[in-house]
């Protein structure tokens, strides 16, 4: 099994950071026999809870699917085909949804925000203990909320894979490259529209 080094994947930061941001990257190879257990689970699941959101509101909801069952089929085929060819080997997908309507119908507009920074602190939480994440854009976003009954006002906005390190070997090209390529980012000056 070729299991990259993950030093080679940290962070080549400009200024120094706490380890999980630097260690932090998205991999898509995961081993394929290694599972989640409830005690990690809810760890994730924790760590999301503590993240702030805009009046407390905690609009975030999650699936947790772990591989072997049918909810992770479920979530699997709804992924796009160039996020199946690798989240096959993720140990769970979990689907990150937001409630972006209150209960009187009127708009969360801080909603999908508050989700993020969910999903950040348990990827954030994930890495510490020694697992990866991978954030996904790229699924049918109807497909799942068919699949899990989901209703109004509440909008799957991304699904993460949850596993530890698996054979990069494993991965069909171009993935196995694009593991391997270097981490990049644009330069600090380019996100500062101003600093007094
Ligand atoms: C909202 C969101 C959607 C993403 N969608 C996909 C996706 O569909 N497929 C994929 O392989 N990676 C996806 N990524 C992963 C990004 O490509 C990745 O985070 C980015 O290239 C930076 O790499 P790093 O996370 O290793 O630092 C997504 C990430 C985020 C936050």
């Amino acid at each position: 099994m070729t299991l990259v080094d993950t030093a080679s994947r940290h962070a080549p930061t400009d200024a120094p950071l706490i380890a999980p941001l630097v260690e932090r990257w998205s991999p898509r190879a995961y081993d394929p026999t290694a599972e989640l257990s409830d005690d990690t689970i809810r760890t994730l699941l924790e760590a999301a809870r503590w993240a702030p959101s805009a009046n407390n509101v905690q609009p975030w909801r999650f699936i947790v699917a772990r591989r072997g069952t049918p909810a992770f089929a479920a979530v699997h085929d709804a992924l796009m085909g160039f996020n199946q060819a690798w989240a096959d080997s993720a140990a769970a997908l979990i689907v990150n949804v937001a409630e972006t309507v209150d209960e009187t119908g009127a708009p969360r507009r801080w909603a999908t925000y508050d989700l993020g920074q969910a999903v950040a602190y348990m990827s954030l939480q994930a890495q510490h203990d020694g697992l990866h994440t991978h954030q996904m854009g790229g699924f049918d976003a109807d497909r799942l909320a068919e699949a899990f009954g989901l209703g109004a006002g509440l909008e799957v906005i991304s699904v993460s894979a949850v596993g530890k390190l698996g054979d990069a070997a494993a991965l069909p090209e171009p993935l196995r490259e694009r593991e391997v390529a270097p981490r990049s980012r644009k330069p600090l000056d380019e996100l500062l529209i101003a600093a007094a």
